[in-house]
């Protein structure tokens, strides 16, 4: 069974009585244990995408399921406790400013009404996590960027979702940062094994860290695929333009490491061809 499983789903919004169509019959599945990007331009309906898989966008037309379970069926009850088993971060990381680093991250649990110590002892796990232990006590006016993102992460991981969704979890950041952020996500992956849906508008972080790829246009999906045989050989316009986008090192010569140790490099007639 997938993980997630979205089904036809298409979403309208009206607005001063002119309507516009975000979301246009996408269809895709996240198997467990994937790390899987939704890539397109700004505009593209990316994070109407992402909101509707733990149902904070309600879709107009379609389903989506989540362990096979049909958000749509669920009362408002059971949608908040699924929810718990969906952690996401957010481009600007939405910190609650008036709360401390630790304070942050036992907030989701204590809304689940988890006790004050236990809250506190799994936030401190999750400190470690994620590498900040000595930030316990600062708060985030006190944080670069970086360091705010992972508090961020760490409270996402509070209620031990299986799954994690990131809307533009690195744009904010530098590239060294979006660097090291991606480096833990992947470190994440590997010991929690959890299940990852990755926003972006940049192919660098597909390469670097994505196995699956879908690509979204004008509320489309486009294209999808393994990481490798899209960035290989690109079907759809806005494919080439965002591997376009990619510098022209990595783009002329060879695919990223990361893809290559994932994918079998393939080269054939009509392909790209690194050598
Ligand atoms: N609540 C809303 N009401 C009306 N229109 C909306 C709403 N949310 C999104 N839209 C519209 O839906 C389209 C897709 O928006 P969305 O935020 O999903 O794009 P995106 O791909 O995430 O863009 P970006 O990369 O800039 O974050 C846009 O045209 C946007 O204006
Ligand atoms: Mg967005």
């Amino acid at each position: 069974m997938s993980v997630i499983e979205i089904r036809h789903l298409s979403k309208r919004f009206t607005v001063d009585g002119h309507t516009l169509e975000a979301l246009r019959d996408i269809s895709l599945t996240v198997e467990k244990g994937e790390i899987y990007g939704i890539i397109g331009m700004s505009g593209a309906g990316k994070s109407t995408l992402v909101r509707s898989v733990n149902y904070l966008e309600k879709p107009s037309d379609g389903i989506v399921l989540v362990d096979g379970v049909d958000l749509g069926s669920l009362t408002e009850r059971e949608l908040r406790k699924k929810r718990r088993e969906i952690g996401m971060i957010f481009q600007n990381f939405n910190l609650l400013e008036q709360r401390n680093v630790i304070g942050n991250i036992c907030f989701p649990l204590e809304i689940t009404g988890v006790k004050k110590k236990v809250a506190r002892d799994r936030a401190r796990e999750l400190l470690r996590l994620v590498n900040l232990e000595d930030k316990e006590t600062a708060y985030p006016s006190q944080l670069s960027g970086g360091q705010k993102q992972r508090v961020a992460i760490a409270r996402a991981l509070a209620t031990e979702p299986r799954i994690l969704l990131c809307d533009e979890a690195t744009s904010a950041l530098d590239p060294q940062t979006t660097k090291a952020i991606l480096d833990l996500l992947k470190e994440i992956h590997e010991k929690l094994g959890i299940t990852i849906l990755i926003i972006t508008h940049q192919m660098s972080v597909v390469t670097e860290i994505c196995q699956k790829v879908a690509i979204i246009d004008g509320g489309r999906l486009v294209e999808e695929g393994d990481v490798g045989e899209i960035f290989a050989s690109p079907r759809s316009d806005a494919a080439r333009e965002l591997i376009s986008s990619l510098p022209e090192g990595i783009r002329k010569n060879r695919p990223p490491e990361s893809v290559q140790k994932r994918y079998p490099w393939k080269s054939g007639p009509g392909e790209v061809k690194y050598e």
